[in-house]
C-alpha cells in the first residue's frame, strides 16, 4: 500500500520556534492523524532548514561555528514536537549526510542532462531574502521594498537551472490538475504569476560569500542556493523507503508558495524525472494586531507558554478551531480564553462531569442500557447521524474548523438533552416509568459522549484517550465502525470524576507605571 506521505515546511533555525511554526505542525498532525483514523498508512515528515546566509550570520554574531549554532537551535524545534503531541515519523535536518548526498545526486543528474549552466550575473541582490532582484521588484518610486532589507549591486558567475524551458509544461500541468493547490484560489494566483516569463533560477552562491551550504558536486567553489537544498528534503528523507514517494501533501505557509513550492519544486521534480506530489496545502498566517507574527518583528508568541498554561490539547484545539485553513487569523488571548471556557470547559468538560457524576449517583457507576426512544432521544440520534455524515466530507476538504464546530454542537445538544430530561428529577421518583427513563438518559449521554469524542480525537488525542478511559471504553481498530450509535457502553464501569480543563488562573496584572 502506497503511504499517505505528508510534510511540513522545514523551519529556518535562526531563532526559536513561534506560534506560526507550531500551527503548521499541529495542522499537519491533525491531517496525519485523521488519515490514520481513515486507515491509511501515513508517513509524516518535519524538520529544519539549516543552511544559508541567515544561519551563517546568526552563528557569526555569536562567534561560534554554524554547525554548533544549528545543533543548538534545531534542538529547540525538535523538542517542541512532543510538547505539541506531534505524531511525526521522521525529523530531517538539512545538515545530515542522507540529505546532502541526495541533493548532490540531484544536482549532478541535472547538470549531466544539461539542465544547469554557468553564466555571469550582474544585478541587485537582497541578502535578507538571499535572492537576486529584478527591475519589476522595485516600488513605483524606484526604491526596494522593505522585505528585501539591504540591496547591493553585484557581478558574479553562477550556476542557473533552466526554469524557463518548463514554463509551458507547468501551466499545462496546473490546468490539468486544478486541485493541485489548496485552497483553489491560490492555484489561480500561481497561474497569474506564470503569465510573466520565468527567469532561469540561480542555484549557486560562490563559497567566498556563502560558506555554509552544500558544495556543488560539479564545482566545489560554489554551494547550493538555499531553496534548491531545502526543497529536496521532502525527497531525500524518503529516497530509500519503498512505497513512500511521491508526497501526498506538502503543508506550507502562503508566503512560500509562489514561487518556491508552486513553481521551482514541480519543475525540479519534472526535470529530475521524479513523480510530482498530489498537492500543496497553503495555510494562512497567525497575526498579532493585523501583522504577521514573526521573529524579526518581535511580535511572536512562544507556543510553549500557552501549552504550559492551558495544556497541549487546549492549544491544539484553539489553533484548529479558530483558523480556516488558507486564511489568516488574529491571535488574541481573549479569544483563546473564550474558546477554552465556553467550548472546552463549560461544554465538553461539563458533559464529561455530568455523565460521570450521574452514572455514579444513579446507577452505581455502571452504564445502563437504553429502554425508551421518545422525541428527545430520537432528535439526538438524528442530530448524530447528520453530524457524522457531514463530518468526513468536511475533513476531506480540510474544513477542520467547521468539523470541530459541528462536533461541539453535538456536545451542546447533548447537554441540552440533559436539561430537557432533568435526570435529577427522575432520580427522585420511584415510578418504574421514570426509572426506565433515567436509565435511558444515562445510556444516551454516555453513548453521545463516546461518539462526540470520536470526532475530535485527531485534534485532542490525549483528552479523547482520557475520556474513553473514564468511560471504561477501548475503541476498536476501525475508526469508522466506531461512529454508529449502538449502546456500546452498556455495562461499562465509569470513573467517579475527571478534571479536564481546569479554570485558568486570571491573567497577571501588569503593574501600573509610576
Ligand atoms: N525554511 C523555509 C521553508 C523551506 S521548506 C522546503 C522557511 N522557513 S520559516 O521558518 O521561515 O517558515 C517555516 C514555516 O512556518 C513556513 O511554512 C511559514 O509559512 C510558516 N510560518 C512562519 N510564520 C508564520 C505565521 N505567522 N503564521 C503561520 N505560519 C507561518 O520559510
Amino acid at each position: 500500500m502506497k503511504s499517505f506521505y505528508i510534510t511540513t515546511a522545514i523551519d529556518y533555525v535562526n531563532g526559536s520556534p513561534h506560534l506560526g511554526h507550531a500551527y503548521e505542525k499541529v495542522l499537519t498532525d491533525v491531517i496525519a492523524r485523521y488519515r490514520r483514523m481513515m486507515g491509511d498508512k501515513v508517513h509524516f515528515l518535519t524538520g529544519v532548514d539549516e543552511h544559508g546566509q541567515k544561519v551563517q550570520a546568526s552563528a557569526r554574531k555569536e562567534g561560534i561555528a554554524p554547525q554548533a549554532y544549528t545543533d543548538r537551535v534545531s534542538q529547540l524545534f525538535r523538542d517542541l514536537l512532543p510538547k505539541l503531541n506531534i505524531s511525526n515519523d521522521d525529523f530531517i535536518r538539512t545538515t545530515e549526510e542522507r540529505h546532502k548526498k541526495v541533493v548532490r545526486q540531484v544536482l549532478q543528474q541535472l547538470f549531466d542532462k544539461g539542465e544547469i549552466y554557468k553564466a555571469e550575473y550582474q544585478g541587485f541582490y537582497s541578502t535578507r531574502q538571499e535572492q537576486f532582484l529584478q527591475e519589476k521588484d522595485r516600488l513605483p518610486d524606484g526604491s526596494w521594498p522593505e522585505i528585501f532589507g539591504e540591496v547591493t549591486e553585484i557581478t558574479e558567475s553562477n550556476y542557473f537551472f533552466k526554469l524557463r524551458g518548463y514554463q509551458e509544461w507547468l501551466v499545462e500541468f496546473l490546468t490539468q490538475n486544478p486541485n493541485f493547490i489548496f485552497p483553489a484560489y491560490r492555484q489561480k494566483q500561481v497561474l497569474e504569476f506564470l503569465k510573466e516569463p520565468l527567469n532561469d533560477l540561480c542555484i549557486s552562491r560562490p563559497r567566498e560569500r556563502l560558506e555554509w551550504g552544500i558544495p556543488l558536486p560539479f564545482d566545489e567553489q560554489y554551494v547550493t542556493y538555499v531553496w534548491f537544498d531545502a526543497l529536496i528534503n521532502y525527497y531525500s528523507a524518503v529516497a530509500d523507503l519503498p512505497g513512500v514517494w511521491p508526497a501526498t501533501w506538502h503543508v506550507i505557509g502562503k508566503d512560500i508558495l509562489v514561487p518556491p513550492h508552486a513553481v521551482y519544486w514541480p519543475i525540479m521534480l519534472k526535470a529530475a524525472g521524479l513523480a510530482l506530489p498530489q498537492g500543496i496545502i497553503a495555510h494562512g498566517w497567525w497575526l498579532t494586531a493585523g501583522a504577521k507574527m514573526s521573529k524579526s518583528t518581535g511580535n511572536a508568541l512562544n507556543p510553549l507558554d500557552l501549552v504550559s498554561e492551558f495544556g497541549t490539547d487546549a492549544f491544539r484545539y484553539f489553533l484548529i478551531r479558530e483558523m480556516n485553513v488558507g486564511q489568516d487569523s488574529d491571535f488574541t488571548r481573549e479569544q483563546f480564553l473564550v474558546r477554552y471556557n465556553s467550548e472546552l470547559a463549560n461544554n465538553l468538560g461539563n458533559l464529561v462531569n455530568r455523565t460521570l457524576n450521574m452514572t455514579t449517583r444513579f446507577a452505581a457507576g455502571v452504564v445502563p442500557a437504553a429502554e425508551v426512544t421518545e422525541e428527545p432521544e430520537a432528535q439526538l440520534h438524528a442530530l448524530w447521524t447528520k453530524t457524522r455524515d457531514e463530518f468526513i466530507p468536511l475533513c476531506e476538504g480540510f474544513q477542520f474548523h467547521t468539523a470541530l464546530e459541528r462536533a461541539m454542537q453535538f456536545i451542546t445538544a447533548t447537554n441540552a438533552y440533559i436539561e430537557t430530561r432533568a435526570p435529577w428529577k427522575l432520580g427522585k421518583s420511584a415510578e418504574p416509568k421514570d426509572q426506565a427513563l433515567l436509565r435511558t438518559v444515562l445510556a444516551t449521554i454516555a453513548e453521545a459522549l463516546r461518539l462526540g469524542v470520536a470526532l475530535i480525537q485527531h485534534v485532542v488525542p490525549t483528552t479523547t484517550e482520557k475520556i474513553n478511559g473514564v468511560l471504561g471504553y477501548t475503541p476498536g481498530p476501525v475508526w469508522r465502525d466506531e461512529l454508529n450509535w449502538g449502546g456500546r457502553l452498556t455495562g461499562a464501569k465509569v470513573a467517579g470524576a475527571l478534571v479536564l480543563f481546569p479554570r485558568p488562573a486570571p491573567p497577571e496584572k501588569t503593574p501600573a507605571k509610576a
